[in-house]
């Protein structure tokens, strides 16, 4: 019986549908995404050998489960869109310099993608809350992320609130446009 908990334990890790990375670039992250499939992994693995007595070695704390461009959310195409619409409608009363930078960047850093999202959308602009269509404030959060640095990607951001969620708004590391 103890000999297959070996081959247990890496059926747990094959089933696991997320590609792996190196923990540096998972800053972007917040700890919750993170940590569910992790915890998913962990019940699993516990139960087949939860008859064998306690597991001998826990399951590795190093290797952190993420989708590999964690970053690149938002297409090219998309913040260009976001940059004309911004420039038609929010610079009437905004510089886009507010919405990139260190105050900016602090005051977002543990929000997510879907929190910006959803601030713009319920409350921009001033005269007309909720006034353009959700892929227009769609297209100035990808404007916003690539003021902030964050790489383009191959596909526009999508109106997935539940997918947007797992996106943090904190500035990705410096180079990460390059690590790809
Ligand atoms: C008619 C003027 C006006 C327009 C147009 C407008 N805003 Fe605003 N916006 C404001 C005002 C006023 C505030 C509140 C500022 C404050 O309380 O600090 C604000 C606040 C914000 C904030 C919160 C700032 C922060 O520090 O969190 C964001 C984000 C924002 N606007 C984004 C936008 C976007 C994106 C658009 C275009 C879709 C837009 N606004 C259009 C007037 C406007």
């Amino acid at each position: 019986m103890a000999r297959s908990l070996p081959l247990q334990r890496a059926a747990c890790n094959l089933g696991r549908p997320i590609k792996l990375l190196p923990a540096k670039n998972m800053r972007t992250v917040g700890t919750l995404v993170i940590s569910l499939p992790l915890v998913v992994v962990a019940a699993s693995c516990a139960s087949t050998g939860s008859a064998e007595g306690p597991p001998t070695d826990p399951p590795a704390a190093a290797p952190v489960a993420a989708p590999s461009d964690e970053t690149a959310i938002f297409s090219q195409a998309q913040a260009e869109r976001g940059r004309a619409t911004f420039r038609a409608i929010c610079a009437e009363c905004h510089y886009s310099s507010e919405f990139r930078g260190t105050q900016f960047q602090f005051s977002w850093r543990r929000r997510s993608v879907a929190d910006f999202f959803e601030e713009i959308s319920s409350t921009m602009p001033e005269d007309a809350p909720g006034g353009l269509e959700p892929a227009q404030y769609l297209d100035v959060v990808a404007y916003v992320l690539e003021l902030n640095g964050f790489p383009a990607g191959e596909g526009d951001l999508p109106l997935d609130l539940e997918a947007l969620e797992t996106h943090s708004m904190a500035a990705p590391p410096a180079g990460a446009a390059r690590a790809r």
